[in-house]
This record gives structure tokens, sequence and C-alpha cells, in this order.
């Protein structure tokens, strides 16, 4: 076991031996109990103690770190520790099982507190309320989800720095309460506090910031989420921020969108105008949208912005369409950079027209972009009384059968003139046939010959 030695020659160098001190991990001891450490601070001796286990001193006014190993109650209560130890100053816990830690219940010199490696999940809300002189709080490598709401709003503590990487935050938006009140100045591994789940890896504290202003700016009928978070090429965190307004009766898009929206889902409503999404700002990073039973009977509008360049996801079932513009989206799904892998589109249950003058070209698209549309199958001719054609699916219509119309068997002018010229070659040739068998009978040439010089 390595034995520590130190000579400070003033009391000004006291704390510093102290950060010193504590910075040096020792080994747990082999025996069970509790074993003095030389060091010496000011020519004071054995003013540390290392357990192994268990607390197994009397009351001692000397002794002002405990180093603590192999501890394996649920619950640790600083006070234990207080009462046999009324001067310690550093209560250093290692490789330990605790899960839950309760703060002295009166006035104490504690300017340190280390629990690490120790399965440490809980602290009591009041953990700091009777620790007034704490300076340190190292907390990193245990097993704490989350901390309580208030944890530092204590008047008159004197955090400086604390530390919690390497711990299992939950960061969903209910369980990060507590980042929102700490001081982040105090956090010395601030950059290094990951969430466990969800969003592991992420930092705990940009994915609170995000959260709280996706909440800030989240309209009063929507639900809004971070749905994701992903790190770009130059390392920014760039949020995929995802709104739900389901069920709402909108008769209009949101106005407002959260900052940097890119999934919007507005099912069951009965919206008809899509023009924001060419013009309003809020919608310039949205990248899916979802407008299933609605009342959308275009998306013209679409096209007089780079929206259809650069969507994902575009899912009008059960709406109005009639029909789509279809020269301009193959156009845009041409320039589309998410194009193919990453584009989506579902437009199942709309009364598609279907004639010949438009399906042929809209067939054609629907082939081309069949592994985009997820519910090909589902496309289907509107319902219409008569029509053979009707509720059948579009790509499987043959050409005869979109171009052949009620009015097909009726005799069209081209038709009558080609009679007409069949019936005038049959008659001249008729003729033919009758006047050479009248030249041969009677001899006679036909009376149009004889006319003719
Ligand atoms: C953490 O503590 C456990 C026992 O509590 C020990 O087995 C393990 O080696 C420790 N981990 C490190 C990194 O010291
Ligand atoms: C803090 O100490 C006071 C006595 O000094 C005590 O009444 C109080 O219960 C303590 N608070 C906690 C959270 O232990
Ligand atoms: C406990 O903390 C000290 C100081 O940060 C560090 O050197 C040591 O590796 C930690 N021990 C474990 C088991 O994590
Ligand atoms: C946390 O544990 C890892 C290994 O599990 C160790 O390398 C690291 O030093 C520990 N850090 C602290 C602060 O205890
Ligand atoms: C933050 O602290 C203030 C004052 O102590 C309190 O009113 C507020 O509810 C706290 N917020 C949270 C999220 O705990
Ligand atoms: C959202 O964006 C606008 C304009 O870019 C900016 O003024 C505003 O501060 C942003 N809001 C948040 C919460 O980031
Ligand atoms: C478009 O954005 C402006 C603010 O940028 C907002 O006032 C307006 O209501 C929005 N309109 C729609 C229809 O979303
Ligand atoms: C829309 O409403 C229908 C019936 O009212 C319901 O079955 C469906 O789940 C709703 N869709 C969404 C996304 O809320």
């Amino acid at each position: 076991m390595p034995r520590i030695k130190f000579h400070c020659e003033s009391f000004l160098f006291l704390f510093i031996c102290i950060v010193i001190t504590s910075t040096n991990q020792h080994n747990c001891p082999e025996t069970e109990g509790c074993q003095r450490l030389q060091s010496h601070i000011q020519n004071e001796t054995h003013n540390e103690i290392i357990c192994r286990r268990v607390i197994d001193v009397e009351f001692s006014i000397d002794v002002h770190a405990i180093h603590l190993c192999k501890y394996d109650n649920a619950t640790f209560y600083l006070k234990h520790v207080i009462k046999k130890l009324p001067n310690v100053r550093q209560v250093i816990i290692f490789d330990s099982k605790l899960s839950y830690l309760i703060g002295p219940n009166r006035y104490n010199h504690i300017n340190l507190l280390r629990i690490n490696n120790s399965t440490l999940k809980r602290v009591a809300d009041n953990l700091l309320h009777n620790m007034s002189q704490l300076h340190v709080l190292d907390l990193r490598n245990n097993s704490f989800d989350r901390l309580p709401n208030q944890f530092t709003q204590y008047p008159g503590l004197q955090l400086k720095d604390v530390y919690l990487s390497n711990n299992k935050w939950n960061c969903r938006p209910e369980n990060l309460m507590w980042t929102r009140n700490i001081t982040t100045s105090l956090i010395r591994d601030l950059e290094t506090v990951d969430c466990d789940d969800p969003f592991n890896g992420k930092p705990v504290f940009h994915i609170s910031k995000f959260q709280q202003d996706i909440m800030s700016e989240c309209p009063r009928y929507c639900d809004c989420e971070l749905f994701n978070i992903v790190r770009d090429f130059e390392d920014v965190l760039n949020p995929i921020i995802a709104v739900k307004c389901l069920n709402q009766g909108l008769l209009q898009l949101p106005r407002h969108l959260p900052n940097l929206t890119k999934i919007l889902h507005l099912e069951n409503n009965s919206i008809s105008d899509l023009s924001p999404i060419v013009t309003n700002r809020s919608y310039k990073d949205l990248l899916e949208l979802y407008l299933d039973h609605n009342n959308i009977a275009s998306i013209a509008i679409l096209e007089g912005g780079d929206w259809l360049q650069r969507f994902n996801v575009l899912s009008l079932r059960s709406n109005k369409l009639v029909q789509l513009p279809t020269y301009a989206l193959d156009n845009a799904l041409s320039r589309n950079e998410n194009m193919p892998d990453a584009v989506l589109f579902y437009l199942a249950d709309n009364p598609w027209r279907c004639d010949c003058a438009y399906t042929p070209h809209f067939q054609e698209m629907l082939m081309k972009y069949a592994p985009q549309i997820k519910d090909l199958h589902e496309v289907r001719c509107r319902f219409a009384v008569g029509d053979e054609n009707s509720l059948l699916p579009i790509v499987s219509l043959t050409r005869n059968s979109i171009c052949r119309q009620a009015n097909d068997y009726a005799i069209k002018p081209l038709d009558l003139v080609n009679i007409i010229l069949a019936s005038l070659i049959v008659l001249v040739l008729g003729k033919l046939v009758y006047d050479y068998y009248f030249f041969k009978k009677t001899g006679r040439l036909p009376w149009i010959v004889s006319k003719m010089p």
C-alpha cells in the first residue's frame, strides 16, 4: 500500500496539500477495517484513514480524510461519518456498492466529497443542505440517471467544482429537470457528461438546452420532441426535431414551428393550403411531412419552391388529390439529393383521375418512382359509377383500358372517310369486272371508252 508523505510548511499550502492528497488513489486494504495512513500536514500525523467495508474507528477529532472502499450497504449516511470524525474534510468512497447517499444532519467541515466507481444512483434531495463548506463534489463513474431538481439551490453553498461524467444519465425531457437549475459553470467536465439513454453518448447539457428551446417554441396544440441528434462532419450537434399536431381540426399549417423542425406530423386535420412550406421560414428545415387524412386537393403550389428538391418524406394518404404535377415532380425528384434511398411517398386513398389525357403520364411517373412510392399498389382510380377502372390500382391499368372511352364504338370522322374510300374502291373494282364481262359477251366497249379520243 502506498504511503503518502507531505510537507506543507505553511497554512497557505494546506488546501493545496489536501487537493494533492485527494487526487491520489489509494489501493483498497487487504483486510477489513480501518488503517491510518502516514501523512503529515502542519506536523499533524495520522490525519487520514482508509477503511475496507466498515468504518470501525472510535470518535477521532484528528482525522481529516477518510477513504472507504468495498462498502456495500445500499444507503450511505454521511452523518455516521461526521459523528465519528467530526473534523473530517474529505470523504472519498471508491470501489463500493451503494445506491443512495444521505447528507449530514448538522454543520460539518466536509469540503471534498468524492464517490467514484461505486454504483451510486441517487442522492437525497437535500444532500447539500448542511454542506456549506463543500468545494469539490465528484460523482464520476457511478450509476446516476438524474439528480434532484434543485440540487444546488442552497444559499451560502460554496461549491466550486462538480464532476458528473461516466454515469447513466437519462436524457428524456422529464428526467432532465435537474440540469436547468444547476449552475453549469461549476461543472468541470461539462462536455463529457454524456447521456446513457436515449441519445447515448451525446452531451447531457446540450440535449437539455435543445429540449428547453423546443418546448418554448412548441405550438400549444402540438407535441414537440427532440427526435434525435447527430454530429455533422464538423462535429457540430444537429438536432432532429419532430412536431406532432394530430387530430386538431387544423385548417392551416401551424404558424410557427420550433427552429430546425425537420419532421412534421399533421395527420387527421382539415388542411388544404400548403403555401407556407414554400414561403414561411419556419418550414425551411422541414424534411418529412405527414399530411394523411387532410383536405389537400393539389400540391402544385410546391412547384414554386425548392422543397420538392430536398424533402425526404411526403405522406398524402386520404386527401382530395385528383392529379399531381407530374412533369414538375419528376423534374424536382431527379434533382433531389436524397434520391433514391431516402425519399418516400405515400399517395393512397385519393380520388385519382383516370383518363387518357392524364393517366398515361401519371402511370409513367408511378413506375419510374416505384421504389419511393411505398403504397404504389394502393394508388387507385377514383370511384366512378359505370367506369370499369373505378378503384383499380393505377399501375396495373393497360393503355387500352385507360384510353378506351365510352363512345369508342361510335363512328369517328376519320373512320367515315375510310369507309367511303373503301366503298369507292369496291365500286371501281366492281365496275371493272362488270365491263370486262360485258365486253367479252357483247364485244362492245364500255360507254366511257367509246367517248375517249
Ligand atoms: C470498480 O469497483 C469494482 C468493485 O466494486 C472493482 O471490481 C473494479 O475493478 C473497479 N473498477 C475500477 C476501474 O477500478
Ligand atoms: C441540517 O442541520 C440542521 C441542524 O443544524 C438540521 O436541523 C437539519 O435537519 C439538517 N438538514 C438536513 C437535510 O439534514
Ligand atoms: C477514482 O477517482 C480517481 C481520481 O479522479 C481516479 O484516479 C481513479 O481512477 C478513480 N477510481 C476508479 C475506480 O474509478
Ligand atoms: C472511471 O472508470 C474508468 C474505467 O472504468 C477509469 O479509466 C477512469 O479513470 C475512471 N474515472 C474516474 C474519474 O473515476
Ligand atoms: C429553479 O429554481 C427556482 C428557484 O429556486 C424554482 O422556482 C424553479 O422551480 C426551479 N426550476 C426547476 C426546473 O426546478
Ligand atoms: C430561432 O431562430 C430565430 C431566428 O433564427 C432566433 O432569433 C431565435 O433566437 C431562435 N430561437 C431559439 C430558441 O433558438
Ligand atoms: C409565416 O411566418 C410568419 C413569421 O415569420 C408568421 O407571422 C406567419 O403567421 C406565418 N404564416 C403561416 C401561414 O404559417
Ligand atoms: C386518425 O383518425 C382515425 C379515425 O378517426 C384513427 O383511426 C387514426 O388512428 C388517426 N390517426 C392518427 C395519426 O391520429
